[in-house]
């Protein structure tokens, strides 16, 4: 008991915490920590709420983004996209309320916690004490709105404080926000904003962002496809899936006025028949009002859920990249000698989860990540088309990858090989081990799933391989024969005294068809990337003008020059 004698009451300190207190608190839960990273989480949540954002809406996601150097580590950044903008009384609950937001169903959508860009804003005032900007663009009863919003947070209530509002003449809809930021990194290293938005586009292919850097540099990663993801649909929690403080929480929030409906109305695959079946096991009555269901009623129906069989949840709700998507996703951004890519088809984790696991691998061209000038094996995580760039040790990805033995493909050296592993989990639960979203939780059904995946493409990469090493010793033959046949046809043409015909052409074509074939490839492919290189990406410079190849601010870039102030 608190002794008030003593001075030492804990009454007098008791009160609530709000999250944005909490979390001002414990930044490092949202995956504010180091310098890199910390920027770098702030382009991911900013970027992913404007991919959501645009699709929901049937839009082609187009996004521009700035950054902007102030001072070491004090940046501007602006980041406008193309989605359905947000009405006016709903900016300031987006970014200054945490634990709020339009997510939180079971869809597949990239965000999933209400929490991703009023952290941004939380960071942005903590470390600068500046207001946010923000200008939204929407559409209200057929017509387009515009307003101009200056704001701070009040941690304390976890609301925000309007500072200043005007009209605004908005053209199309779209939010635009300008927020600044001390204490943070802007890096080409792998775990910096430039690779986040490179992997972005990888996993969005469909997607466009124009980026202007720091120094001025702006480049255009352009669109592979042009096709709006099909909207995923809501789907119900599976039996399996639930545990009794799910069923009592449905049991408070349905309109259903009898146990039977709730469930039927609340679970997929849950038909009058199969309830029948749970009141016989279990003796529950199930003509009872939902909100007189007591704790042990839902344990027993959950323990019953266990023993029962059901169908699969049904999968309509996950909408993978696609393997073609994924593939004009690698080609475009790394220009690979080889690529292969599959998607699985949907199975369940911890019973009732259903996901989809997809896989990329792409060999040879800008496969994999120049470290010290050598090209090394890279692994691109991803999750609902977010690349997920932290905390890759505990992840699902990293364990399944590791636990493979790549010897067993023709791989006698991993870590030296230009390769890049694609690996995208879909779900409307993605089993994330914390609030950063960084890393998916090892389920031995995941794992086991992203190791067939890979499997599967490393076959396809070992056969290329050999057909390769194949092709390579048929071409020394055939330079034996080419050195052999002009000489055979010039002394040929001594004997029969004529003159030495035109050969050259039709040598070098044969030869170039056969060790195509060797290779298992087109000859026409040569066309398609030369096509593929003209659309990849433009950078301009601080002026406009375009920067050629080799020019590039990215050409000298050495992965351990920029690693400063990054502490993980
Ligand atoms: N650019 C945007 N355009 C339109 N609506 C947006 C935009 N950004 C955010 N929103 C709305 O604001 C809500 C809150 O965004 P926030 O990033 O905080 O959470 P979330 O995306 O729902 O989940 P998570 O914390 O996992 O990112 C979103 O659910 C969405 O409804
Ligand atoms: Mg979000």
């Amino acid at each position: 008991m608190p002794n008030q004698e003593a001075g030492t009451d804990w009454r007098n300190d008791f009160k609530n915490l709000t999250p944005s207190e909490f979390f001002r608190k414990n930044k490092q839960m949202l995956g504010f920590t180091g310098k890199i990273r910390s920027l770098t989480i702030v382009f991911h949540e900013l970027i992913t709420n404007s991919f959501d954002a645009a699709e929901e809406a049937g839009i082609l996601p187009e996004i521009d983004i700035e950054l902007k150097r102030v001072d070491k580590e004090h940046y501007i950044l602006r980041l406008k996209d193309n989605g359905p903008g947000i009405p006016e009384d709903y900016v300031m609950r987006v970014y200054c309320s945490m634990f709020a937001g339009s997510k939180f169903r079971n869809i597949q959508s990239r965000g999933q916690q209400g929490l991703g860009c009023s952290g941004c804003v939380l960071l942005s005032q903590m470390t600068t004490g500046k207001p946010a900007h923000v200008i939204s663009c929407y559409k209200e009863n057929g017509e387009i709105k515009g307003v101009k919003m200056k704001f701070q947070m009040d941690v304390k209530n976890n609301r925000g404080i309007l500072m200043e509002r005007e009209d605004y003449p908005a053209e199309s809809t779209g939010v635009c926000i300008e927020l600044q930021f001390k204490e943070v990194s802007y890096s080409l290293a792998e775990q910096g904003a430039f690779e986040y938005i490179r992997r972005t586009m990888i996993g969005n292919p469909h997607a466009k962002i124009t980026f202007r850097d720091p120094s001025g540099h702006k480049y255009i990663f352009k669109r592979a496809a042009d096709i709006v993801p099909v909207l995923p649909k809501e789907v119900l929690p599976h039996p399996k899936g639930v545990s009794a403080d799910d069923i009592m929480t449905m049991a408070q929030n349905t309109d259903s006025r009898r146990y039977k409906s709730m469930l039927t109305s609340s679970l997929s695959r849950m038909s009058n028949k199969r309830v029948d079946e749970i009141s016989e096991l279990t003796g529950i009555d199930m003509n009872k009002r939902p909100k007189d269901l007591t704790f042990p009623e839902a344990e027993a129906i959950v323990q019953c859920f266990k023993k029962m069989k059901f169908m699969a949840p049904p999968t309509d709700g996950l909408i993978p990249i696609g393997s073609e998507q994924i593939e004009k996703g690698m080609k475009q951004i790394l220009k690979p000698e080889f690529v292969t890519t599959i998607t699985r088809k949907p199975v369940t984790y911890q019973g009732g989860v259903s996901f989809i696991i997809e896989a990329g691998l792409a060999y040879g061209g800008k496969s994999g990540r120049v470290v010290k000038e050598q090209r090394k094996s890279e692994i691109m995580r991803f999750a609902n088309r977010v690349p997920l760039t932290f905390d890759a040790g505990s992840c699902a990805i990293t364990e399944a990858l590791k636990s493979i033995d790549w010897k067993r493909y023709g791989l006698k050296d991993l870590d030296n090989t230009p390769l890049t592993l694609f690996v995208n989990i879909i779900s409307t639960q993605v089993p994330y081990l914390s609030t950063g979203k960084q890393s998916v939780s090892p389920e031995p059904e995941i794992v086991h799933e992203i190791r067939q995946s890979t499997m599967k493409l490393a076959r396809k990469l070992q056969k290329h391989l050999r057909a390769k090493k194949a092709a390579k010793e048929k071409e020394k033959r055939s330079k034996v024969f080419e050195d052999y046949m002009p000489v055979i046809i010039e002394e040929a043409a001594k004997l029969g005294e004529t003159g030495v015909p035109e050969y050259q052409e039709v040598l070098a074509k044969v030869t170039k068809r056969a060790l195509a074939e060797l290779l298992g490839e087109k000859v026409e492919e040569e066309v398609e990337e030369e096509e593929l290189d003209a659309i990849i990406m433009e950078e301009v410079d601080e002026r406009g003008n375009a920067v050629e190849e080799g020019n590039s601010s990215l050409d000298n870039f050495i992965e351990d020059d920029v690693d400063d102030g990054f502490e993980d």
